[in-house]
């Protein structure tokens, strides 16, 4: 699915049912973190009229979505938690490549965001097809498609901007470092990732 090179451990959803309050904390902190890179990529891009345009409106529907995770918690009297250590997002940040042009930068902050994209669409589905809740069911059903509508606009950015042979062959380099990093971290049903 979305390229990705290890599909999660079925496993996962299941725990994830277990520890709605958790699951819901540390969703919500993803979206303030997708929310957060979305606003950085403009801040430090601004030549880039067009990604300029099609991220601006990305900031508020992230934003939208962690008022959404948020009205879920309240729903169910649960609290937002503290956000914890993001083991998934440390790791693939360390895989992230300095230097270069302006645009071979930009291109790659753009693979790494549609990789979380990519990664966390695929563990919304899973949740959208296994929780128990009917209400949380179709939440992340949502979520889902909009989710993987990111990841495809954070793609077709990168190759443009990056140059398409490029932009490929670091993409697969992307996707096979990810599939490591997702076979060593532990299966924990409290995280997203
Ligand atoms: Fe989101
Ligand atoms: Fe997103």
């Amino acid at each position: 699915m979305l390229g990705l090179k290890l599909p999660t451990d079925p496993r996962w959803a299941d725990l994830a049912g277990k520890s709605i309050e958790d699951i819901l904390t540390d969703h919500a902190y993803c979206e303030q973190k997708a929310t957060s890179t979305a606003i950085s990529l403009i801040q430090n891009y601004p030549e880039y009229e067009d990604m300029v345009n099609q991220v601006s409106p990305l900031v508020k529907e992230e934003w939208g979505h962690f008022e959404l995770v948020l009205q879920q918690l309240k729903k169910r009297n649960l609290k937002l938690g503290k956000q914890r250590k993001d083991h998934y997002v440390s790791a693939l940040y360390t895989f992230m490549r300095n230097g270069g042009s302006r645009a071979e930068s930009l291109a790659e902050k753009l693979l790494f965001s549609a990789l979380i994209e990519a990664r966390s669409c695929e563990r919304f589905k899973l949740l959208s097809k296994n929780i128990e809740d009917e209400e949380l069911r179709s939440f992340y059903k949502n979520l889902m498609v909009s989710e993987a509508g990111h990841y495809k606009l954070f793609l077709d950015l990168a190759y443009t901007i990056g140059g398409k042979d490029r932009t490929e062959k670091r993409w697969e380099e992307w996707l096979t470092y990810e599939a490591d990093v997702m076979k060593q971290l532990e299966l924990r049903g409290d995280r997203v990732h």
